[in-house]
């Protein structure tokens, strides 16, 4: 089972829209998908047509120790699966902030909920902080990907990201790395897209051969700014329902297609770390 942390502590720059489509895009593909919601926004499992109101299961159960997570995990779509978040994950930053283990407690969920025999691929959106519940998400993942909206400051916020990973993978999780960067919101043809691309190219060739990103990769798909994807969510669909025939589509399915082809390599990885 690959576990794929979606994060980045800026907002707004595709954590959501590649978590759901990736996900989707991947159950598409015959893959078991669970899509696992951890910002209090709720963001994802709005997109896909869940809204947590008073008396529905949602992952804020599974850190205040009420429910095991495949109880609160529920079938969305074909091979989609659906832990969604509510506005009370919000309240679980404090309520662990004395808690002993409290950096395992998803990882704990999903061993006692079997779920690597259930899912292929764990998908995480992060909510936009270093937070708790980000901290988890590492914690469990093996895998981090970085959506990255080419900006001026984009790199400078990237260092700071590698470095929270290479601190979790030191203290926390030895067998987390850095898969890739995803660049959205891509302005196809402008110069300032085409500068950060070629900068985090020249970034990532640079770093040490011993980070935990050293592997990673700028995926070679770039999900451009395409209207369909802003308005698949309040449809309460991906844009593989919504618009199958868009560029935001074409664009997700040829990430979903470079994250499969990485499948043979992340099986090695994982025997080599178990
Ligand atoms: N490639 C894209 N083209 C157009 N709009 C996008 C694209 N990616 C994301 N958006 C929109 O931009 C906003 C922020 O994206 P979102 O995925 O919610 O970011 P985050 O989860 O990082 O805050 C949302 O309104 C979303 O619909
Ligand atoms: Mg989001």
């Amino acid at each position: 089972m690959r576990i794929i942390a979606v994060m980045n502590q800026k907002g707004g720059v595709g954590k959501t829209t590649t978590s759901v489509n990736l996900a989707a895009g991947l159950a598409h593909q015959g893959r078991r998908v669970c899509l696992i919601d951890l910002d209090p926004q709720a963001h994802s499992s709005i997109h896909l047509g869940v809204e947590v109101l008073g008396g529905t299961d949602s992952i804020y159960q599974v850190f205040a120790g009420a429910k095991p997570f495949h109880e609160v995990t529920q079938l969305v779509s074909k091979n989609l699966w659906l832990s969604p978040a509510d506005i009370d994950l919000a309240a679980t930053e404090l309520e662990l902030v004395d808690a002993p283990g409290r950096e395992y407690v998803l990882k704990q969920a999903l061993t006692s909920s079997n779920a690597a025999e259930k899912f292929d691929y764990i998908v995480m959106d992060c909510p936009p902080s270093l937070g708790v519940l980000t901290i988890n998400a590492l914690s469990a993942a093996n895998e981090v990907l970085i959506p990255l909206q080419p900006h001026f400051f984009a790199l400078q916020g990237l260092s700071k990201l590698f470095e929270t990973t290479a601190l979790v993978t030191r203290r926390l999780n030895r067998d987390l790395k850095v898969s890739g960067v995803a660049l959205c919101l891509f302005d196809t043809g402008t110069r300032l897209a085409g500068d950060v691309t070629d900068d985090l190219m020249m970034f990532l060739e640079q770093s040490d051969p011993q980070a935990p990103w050293a592997d990673a990769k700028v995926f070679n798909t770039k999900i451009r700014r395409n209207i369909k994807l802003a308005e698949a969510p309040s449809h309460g669909i991906s844009i593989f329902q919504y618009a199958p025939t868009s560029a935001g589509a074409l664009d997700y399915q040829n990430l979903v297609l470079e994250v499969i082809e990485a499948e043979a390599k992340a099986s090695i990885d994982q025997r080599h770390a178990a």
